[in-house]
């Protein structure tokens, strides 16, 4: 199966991020360690990251037929980017949302996730492990 890693908006910063939150991986470790846990799982992966919400959202919009599955971190647009989820209703493509860290018990408005009911899961503060349980998740609602 194939399936999408989308990154959003300062994913790609994430050496330069609170390392109590985020742990202490550049982007581009994070993506080695992702692609690991799919050639594991004999999952295909694809990557894509972006700061820019119109992309993103072009990202989705042209998913349908080229991934069976996606995995989303759109960062802060997760709690407020109402576009985003409109996107994501658009691909069809069964998701599943992770956040390296525990959104439920950091600030109020990051406890809000305007992706979540159309996600078939949500994996949050697990770190990098995330992924794999995402992937892991994905594969079986695949089978
Ligand atoms: C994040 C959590 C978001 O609240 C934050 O804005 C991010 C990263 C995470 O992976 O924990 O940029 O999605």
């Amino acid at each position: 199966n194939r399936i999408d890693i989308v990154h959003g908006v300062n994913l790609d910063m994430l050496g330069r991020r609170p390392a109590a939150h985020y742990g202490d991986l550049t982007f581009d470790q994070l993506e080695q360690q992702i692609e690991g846990f799919a050639h594991e799982l004999d999952l295909e992966p694809r990557f894509f990251q972006t700061n820019s919400e119109g992309e993103f959202v072009g990202h989705l919009h042209r998913l349908e037929g080229l991934a069976d599955g996606v995995i989303l971190n759109p960062g802060a647009w997760t709690h407020y980017a109402w576009a985003i989820r409109d996107a994501l209703e658009i691909a069809a493509v069964p998701a599943v949302e992770v956040h390296l860290s525990d959104v439920e018990h950091r600030e109020e408005f990051r406890r809000v996730s305007v992706i979540r009911d159309l996600c078939v899961a949500t994996v949050a503060g697990q770190g990098v492990e995330g992924y794999r349980e995402a992937l892991a998740i994905l594969k079986r609602h695949l089978a």
